[in-house]
């Protein structure tokens, strides 16, 4: 259900944010504008407490000839001062937000390239929905970061130091009481907000597992349905949210204890030591407006420590997903292209030549079986050579070794003579095409649907694509004919027509080998005659390996190597193979016996 085992949260901690270091550094220009901002921002919210005491004291005090205008000045000053106010703080938050949204997409956009070039090995240990949540919540919560907390905290940090300073200035005796109380107050914060942290992570967890139970079931519903188990995923879903509600509660819980403890803390601290300073006004040892400014400086720094005891709550959870995000970048796919790939030389036009030397091959998720095991096999330029074999023989195993999903444990494949290990992966793949057991349609129309084979094909090569793969004419008939909306994963075709669809595919992008991998769906007469058509359309001028389940693809092929548990145990035509009176032989008597 998770990406990599559990593993323990928090062992890194606020550490793993540096991994977002590489996202940020492309913006240290606008980094530096918008610390500027903050830079002037503080000053100018620390300076208002000073113009404060100046007209207690002086304006409305002192009793000099020009009093008024004075004052006058000192209001003006003042409202000077929130005029710098105003323009800093909107350039920060305008720098800053823009920081924070510029960061997320580069890191969603990174995440998802990152995730689509993985080996199918990863995604069988982890479920799209899941990537999907780490997409979206997880990068928010960066956002979040990146966007408002790294400025909170930097602009109350400015605060707290200058204000501190600014108490110190006005009254060291009662600033260093303060000091001692406020020390006193951190050490609980900063345990509980670890705790928070762990409770972010396993939070974002629970929400990732629901969605990859949502993202599953709504690709099944029609099964969901047909089996009633309506209710039954409602409840299961229900019981994911209810997961990820109650660890978002315990997150909640103990962030609000958090909040208690700072701000009772902090506030008594300070009605503490304004009780000593009342005192010292009356007992003439401080003027009132230095107590005035002692007290606005006093509240500046306990809101500067309340916002960043915030701050290292939203750091914490931000920690949490980015450790997830992080996780998801570092994974390395163990298929890749080589380092020096070797350029192809100009191939056979009738197709590529292929060996396959003593195969032998295991899924790293079930290392015990053997899927293939010393298969060898020579394909001359332009020969169609059928596979058949019994389900789980390993045929379309030995089709995801061709088109290197996996890597064998032993043996190797050549295609035209070069290794394909040694070949780039986007060359090796480029040179097949494959028509795979389950169709898969995109949710777009018919024409971008046969388009995939070939990015920039015309329309006409489209068309002659389709007509070739007898879907043509089928598309025509559609509402609106190749601009019809095929509906998420094909929903509005029959399985004939997906599958010519997805011939008309591979034929587009004429591939000098092509990999046929039949369903074993019956179709009814008249499609099966159709696709048929198709496929023999498909197999001219190239080499094709073909997983056969007709009768009439078995008889067109050149060759028939018959599979049975991860090895050839037959090969040759039709008629010979009948003869032997082997696998082959009672195969066909029941495959074929229509
Ligand atoms: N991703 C996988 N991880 C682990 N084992 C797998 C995986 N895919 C297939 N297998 C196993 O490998 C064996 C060969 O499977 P394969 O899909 O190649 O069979 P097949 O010959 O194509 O069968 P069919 O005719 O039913 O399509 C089976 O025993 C199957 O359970
Ligand atoms: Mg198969």
């Amino acid at each position: 259900m998770t990406i990599k085992t559990d593993r323990p949260a928090g062992k890194s901690g606020i550490k793993t944010l540096a991994g977002l270091l590489p996202f940020l550094a492309p913006y240290k220009r606008q980094f530096i504008l918008a610390g500027l901002a903050l830079l002037v921002a503080a000053s100018a919210t620390l300076a208002i407490p000073y113009g404060f005491r100046q007209l207690i004291d002086l304006g409305f005090t002192a009793a000099d000839s020009d009093h008024a205008s004075h004052v006058n000045l000192y209001f003006l000053g003042l409202f000077g001062v929130a005029c710098v106010l105003a323009i800093s703080t909107a350039a920060r938050f305008f720098m800053v937000s823009w920081l924070g949204e510029r960061v997320t997409a580069d890191i969603r956009s990174a995440v998802y390239s990152h995730v689509v070039q993985q080996s199918p090995q990863f995604f069988e240990t982890t479920q799209s929905g899941e990537v999907l949540s780490r997409l979206t919540t997880d990068t928010t919560l960066i956002q979040t970061l990146v966007g408002t907390s790294i400025s909170m905290a930097l602009r109350n940090v400015l605060l707290l130091i200058g204000g501190l300073l600014m108490m110190f200035i006005t009254s060291i005796k009662l600033t260093s009481i303060i000091i001692v109380m406020l020390l006193a107050v951190i050490l609980p914060i900063v345990t509980f907000a670890r705790r928070v942290r762990k409770l972010s992570r396993a939070s974002q967890d629970r929400i990732a597992d629901a969605s990859g139970l949502a993202g599953e079931i709504l690709n099944a519903v029609t099964i969901v349905q047909a089996y009633t188990h309506e209710k039954i995923e409602a409840l299961r879903f229900g019981r994911a949210v209810e997961q990820a509600f109650d660890t978002a509660i315990s997150r909640i819980r103990a962030r609000s204890i958090l909040t208690v403890m700072a701000i009772l803390m902090i506030f008594g601290s300070i009605v503490f030591v304004l009780w000593l300073g009342a005192h010292a006004v009356m007992e003439g040892r401080m003027s009132s407006g230095e107590l005035g400014q002692f007290i606005l400086y006093a509240a500046i720094v306990s809101g500067a420590v309340g916002a960043i005891s915030e701050v290292i709550g939203d750091a914490q959870r931000a920690a949490g997903a980015s450790e997830r995000l992080m996780e998801l970048l570092s994974e390395r796919s163990p298929i890749s292209s080589p380092a020096h790939p070797i350029a192809p030389a100009a191939r056979a036009a009738r197709g590529a030549s292929l060996h396959i030397e003593n195969l032998h091959f295991r899924y790293p998720s079930r290392p015990d079986t053997a899927a293939l095991s010393a298969l060898s096999l020579n394909v001359a330029p332009g020969e169609t050579v059928a596979i058949v074999g019994p389900s789980g023989a390993g045929k379309t195993t030995l089709f995801q070794m061709l088109l290197r999903f996996y890597d064998p444990q032993e043996g190797n494949i050549t295609l035209d003579g070069i290794d394909i290990r040694q070949l780039d992966l986007h060359v090796l793949r480029k040179a097949i095409g494959i028509v795979p057991q389950d169709t898969v349609i995109f949710s777009a129309n018919a024409m971008e649907n046969i388009r995939y084979g070939k990015p920039d094909a015309t329309d006409e090569e489209v068309m002659a694509a389709a007509t070739l793969a007898v879907a043509h004419e089928f598309i025509e008939r559609l509402p609106e004919g190749y601009q019809s909306f095929l509906g998420e994963r094909g929903v509005r075709l029959s399985g004939g027509q997906r599958q010519r669809i997805a011939v008309a595919r591979a034929l587009l992008k004429n591939p000098p080998l092509l990999l046929l991998d039949e369903a074993t769906s019956a179709l009814d007469a008249e499609s099966e005659r159709l696709v048929q058509r198709a496929l023999e359309a498909a197999m001219t001028g190239r080499t094709t390996l073909v997983i056969a389940h007709r009768l009439a693809t078995v008889q067109r092929a050149d060759r028939i190597i018959v599979m049975d548990q991860g090895k050839i145990v037959e090969s040759g035509n039709h008629a010979s193979l009948v003869a032997q009176g082997g696998l082959y032989a009672s195969l066909a008597a029941l495959q074929f016996s229509h």
